[in-house]
């Protein structure tokens, strides 16, 4: 988490770096800061809040900035409480630096700086950086970042400016990520390139401990050993509009809009003579036929997609898939072997949980194969097969079009390993790519249907807490409706099995509780239509999602969802589209900042 910035070249510079800063903000909303050289000194403002709310307002009362070279930052808090003294940049004139990561052993370098007569001021993990990095400095920046980073342990992207080598910034990165943008007579830093992309679409990918120098000149990399490297230059395919709000009021009604788009993106390339081809990845079929086992890993959405992965692989092809939570799966010493197919679910491609998943299974000796939508990006880079979702990028915190694909991607998994395994013969592999490549027409007209959600906001945006219900493919779904309601809605929500209320859980209804029941599988649908009833029986309010021509006692439902139909297989590209819309009309009606709701930033790169 955290966004981190940086511009070396002939242009003023505060504007550019905060506009870069507005591009990353959806990485984390505590507080924002830059620190400009301006004259012979470094000149920091920072300000805890948005960035319209804490920095713009502080700098329009700093007139005649000029500086050409400059560092920003966008927080999301870790180590010490959102605050104007826990912003970055951090230093103390001599040097000073953003960061996005966590120092491991932040304690023991506070302990031996203090020993070293220095004071602290912030209760961060990245002061103790700054002040390592101002104790190792006699003149030569690179020999102090080489000193000091031999002393850091945990995970880190920093900018760093030495107030005695103007308008030059150093760039550094373990873990966390970091691009560095190469634009005419001017360089960037930025922590994906969606920051930079109205400058240049230019960029290079930092590993691991290579050092970045960027002036006026341009840039130079380094190693650990101060040698210089040769790094290739990449291009940004994604454009500036795709990371604009376009005309929406929020990003996550665009990404909504979008969803058909990605989708088609994702399955076509993949579609040959209607069937499915992973050669870009190397997965071939009889690698597919050998595996003993097919895990799933991932964290929140992703994992979510996940869940109807298993689902489909396993009733189409017949084939056991264990998914798991990134975050458990990395302490639960999991049996995975050699003989083993891990795929791994990111959005962002640097949710910390899901690389180490990916680190330990490549460990274990397991094949590896990343679902990922951001190029570039670690997972994408360390795994051993990637295969690239194509949403474009996703700026909402609350991941819609990104779960979408993913959800798509599940479907060409399960009908190509399916064909593999002779579990379904190539007319009715053909059958179902067909279907799957008509989808998103269908999902559009589901978009369409606005005020049917907002009549169903409207019902529920008083409510305490809700529950979510469905059976199989509809209970991942449910999983999911939920998680968006929490995330920007605050309201709580729970998603269960249908069938399981029963054991415990229908105690929490009462006439408060609106239940919306996911139907969308016709040969579960009485039993879910029973269920109904049994909450209904207890005062709840149903909202009742499932296909247009299902007939139900009206009696036990208070408002219908109806979904255009499909082969039910194919219902969750289409189910989660009113899950969505009711979770985003139900946070617009309470006022909640649906972009980026309280406590949350988009990538997760802490543990
Ligand atoms: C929910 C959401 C999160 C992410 C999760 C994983 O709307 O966005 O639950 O799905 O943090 O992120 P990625 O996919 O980037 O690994």
């Amino acid at each position: 988490m955290c966004g981190i910035v940086g511009y070396a070249g002939k242009e003023v510079c505060a504007d550019i770096l905060v506009n870069a800063l507005k591009k990353l903000e959806y990485r984390g909303y505590d507080s924002a800061g830059i620190a400009l050289f301006e004259g012979d000194r470094i000149k920091t403002v920072k300000a805890m809040g948005k960035i319209n709310d804490g920095l713009v307002p502080k700098l329009s009362e700093r007139k005649n900035l000029t500086a050409t070279c400059g560092i920003g930052h966008t927080r999301w808090a870790t180590h010490g409480e959102p605050s104007d003294v826990n912003s970055h940049p951090i230093g103390n004139g001599r040097v000073s630096i953003v960061h996005n990561g966590i120092i491991e052993n932040y304690r023991e370098l506070k302990k031996f700086l203090v020993s070293k007569g220095y004071g602290f001021e912030s209760e961060t993990d990245t002061e103790t950086v700054a002040k390592l990095l101002d104790f190792y400095y006699e003149g030569d920046p690179l020999e102090a970042i080489y000193k000091a980073l031999n002393d850091i342990e945990g995970a880190y992207a920093l900018s760093i400016i030495f107030r005695e080598h103007k308008n030059r910034i150093y760039a550094v990165r373990k873990e966390s990520p970091l691009i560095i943008g190469a634009g005419k007579g001017e360089s960037f830093i930025a922590s994906d390139v969606t920051a930079i992309l109205e400058h240049t679409r230019e960029y290079y990918l930092l590993e691991h401990h290579e050092i970045a120098v960027l002036d006026e000149n341009g840039i130079k990399f380094y190693d650990m050993h101060g040698y210089d490297i040769e790094k290739e230059l990449q291009t940004a395919t994604w454009d500036i509009t795709a990371a604009q709000k376009g005309g929406y009021e929020h990003f996550m009604l665009k990404e909504i809009a979008e969803q058909p788009s990605a989708i088609k993106n994702t399955l076509s390339p993949r579609i040959k003579d209607g069937l499915v081809d992973f050669s870009e990845c190397g997965l071939t079929d009889e690698k597919i036929r050998n595996y003993h086992n097919i895990y799933i890993v991932g964290c929140g959405s992703a994992m979510h997609s996940g869940l109807v992965g298993k689902s489909l692989i396993e009733s189409l092809a017949r084939t056991r898939v264990t998914v798991e939570i990134a975050s458990e799966f990395r302490y639960q010493n999991p049996l995975v072997t050699e003989n083993d197919l891990v795929i791994i679910i990111s959005q962002s491609g640097e949710t910390a949980d899901t690389l180490e998943a990916l680190k330990l299974s490549r460990r274990l000796g397991a094949d590896t194969l990343a679902i990922v939508n951001v190029v570039g990006s670690s997972i994408a880079r360390d795994a051993d097969m990637v295969m690239y979702t194509n949403a474009g990028p996703e700026i909402s915190v609350c991941s819609t079009k990104a779960y979408a694909v993913q959800v798509a991607f599940m479907y060409l998994l399960a009908v190509k390993v399916a064909f593999v395994k002779d579990c379904i013969d190539a007319g009715y592999c053909r059958e179902l790519t067909e279907q799957l490549l008509q989808i998103p027409g269908v999902i559009q007209k589901c978009i369409d249907r606005k005020e049917d959600y907002q009549f169903v906001a409207s019902k529920i945006m008083s409510a305490k807490s809700l529950l979510y219900i469905g059976r199989g493919l509809d209970h991942a779904l449910s999983m999911e409706g939920s998680l968006k309601l929490k995330e920007i809605s605050y309201i709580h929500s729970e998603a269960y099995a249908a069938g399981e209320l029963k054991h415990g859980t229908i105690s929490l209804i009462t006439e408060d509780t609106p239940v919306i029941a996911v139907a969308t599988q016709r040969r579960l649908f009485d039993k879910m239509t029973s269920n109904v009833k049994e909450c209904k029986t207890r005062g709840a309010k149903i909202v009742m999602v499932c296909h247009e021509d299902m007939t139900m006692d009206e009696s036990c439902v208070d408002y219908k969802i109806p979904l255009p139909s499909v082969n039910d297989l194919l219902m969750p590209l289409i189910t989660v589209v009113p899950l969505q819309m009711i979770a985003y009309y139900t946070s617009v009606y309470l006022g909640c900042d649906v972009d980026m709701p309280r406590n949350l930033a988009k990538s997760v790169t802490v543990e």
